[in-house]
């Protein structure tokens, strides 16, 4: 991983300045005095840092044509995610013609303004390219298409990317394999050679398991903490698993989530949240807007409470690019910022769970 160097915010006023960051008050560095940001606020960004974490937000590649949405990215956040661009589909479009260009802009981007990237995903059941959900293949022949894939891919992106989530949501919510494309002709075993192709590809890279509805305990999460701990008996390379954390309002808070954080980290692993948002039935009213609130506090503070738990994404900042509304017709809201870049109530709450000063 690499050191940030963006500036002014790591400047000697700016470390000087850290005891007032963590009670979230403004930052003026006195070298900056022509600098426009000369009274701004802490971000959200620098907030977690004091806490030794990361606060980052997904982004998708038209998303980097809205300007005002981009810079404020680019400002808030330490940390991005690209939401499609280094998909499989987007990736590999033809068998063995690979094509980095999405991935690529969202990394040039995110180097620009400062930002690290976690790669996502090398593997899933969605958004694999028609000519590999259409062909007919035998077990070597799909090892290999999949050993490829990740070895290219991984390669390309060594030293630009710090995590990779390797496999995602390849466990049912009963706890057992989800049966994509790779577990029917593969079996079990193509989860430890996924990890084993990327360590290869990237020796420096961590290796992430990520999934949704994982954040509290029950059957799915059981599943990872059982397969993980077999991985790393079996010295298998995983170094973090990824809470997606699509929460909902109308299905209440992940139950146990701190605990449930913990006994991860206890394996031996670190622990992301890679994918938080906080959704609605719409309209929303301000009574939902504040348990929303409520709920991105209590994420972010059960995340602080564990040492292993490295740092927060949402997937998307603002009601005005969110996966939501397509998903489920609806729903939405899910974001901190709404559709016109305002801070919502659940801003306050992030600011507040990341300026207490135990963790
Ligand atoms: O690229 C095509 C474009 O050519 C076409 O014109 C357009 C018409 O609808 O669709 C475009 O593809 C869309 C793609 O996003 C890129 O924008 C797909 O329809 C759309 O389904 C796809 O949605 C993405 C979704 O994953 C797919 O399952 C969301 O943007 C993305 O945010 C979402 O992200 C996932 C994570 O990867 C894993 N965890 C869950 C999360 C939310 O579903």
């Amino acid at each position: 991983m690499r050191t940030r160097t963006r500036s002014p915010r790591v400047t000697a006023a700016a470390l000087a300045a850290s005891a007032a960051l963590l009670l979230g008050l403004t930052v003026a560095p006195a070298a900056d005095a022509a600098s426009p940001h000369r009274d701004r606020a802490a971000t959200l960004d620098d907030l977690a840092r004091q806490h030794g974490r990361y606060f980052g937000s997904a982004v998708d590649n038209p998303e980097l044509a809205d300007t005002p949405y981009a810079d404020l990215l680019g400002t808030e956040f330490g940390q991005t995610t690209p939401g499609n661009g280094m998909k499989w589909d987007a990736t590999e479009p033809r068998r063995g013609v690979f094509d980095f260009t999405a991935g690529d802009e969202i990394v040039n981007y995110a180097k620009a303004k400062g930002l690290k990237v976690r790669g996502h995903t090398l593997l899933w059941h969605n958004q694999l390219p028609s000519w590999l959900t259409s062909g007919t293949w035998t077990a070597d022949e799909l090892r290999s298409i999949l050993k490829n894939h990740i070895t290219k891919v991984v390669k390309h992106y060594r030293g630009k990317v710090f995590a990779w989530d390797v496999a995602n949501e390849i466990m049912n919510e009963d706890g057992t394999y989800r049966e994509n494309i790779f577990y029917k002709t593969l079996g079990p075993g193509y989860i430890a050679d996924a990890l084993r192709w990327a360590r290869a590809a990237d020796p420096r890279v961590k290796l992430y398991l990520n999934d949704y509805n994982v954040e509290g305990t029950g059957a799915k999460s059981d599943a990872y903490y059982t397969l993980i701990k077999r991985l790393k008996a079996d010295r298998v390379p995983i170094d973090g698993f990824g809470m997606q954390a699509h929460l909902a309002l109308q299905y209440g808070f992940p139950y146990q989530m701190r605990q449930n954080i913990q006994r991860f980290a206890d394996l031996g692993v670190d622990v992301a949240i890679t994918e938080l948002d906080i959704r609605m039935i719409l309209p929303s009213d301000a009574t939902e807007l504040a348990q929303q609130a409520d709920w991105y506090g209590q994420v972010t503070s059960a995340c602080l409470a564990v040492r292993r738990c490295v740092g927060i994404t949402l997937w998307g900042y603002s009601d005005r690019h969110s996966w939501i509304p397509a998903t489920f017709p609806g729903e939405g809201a899910a974001l901190p910022w709404d559709e016109n870049l305002r801070h919502k109530p659940a801003y306050d709450a992030l600011r507040k769970a990341l300026t207490a000063t135990t963790s």
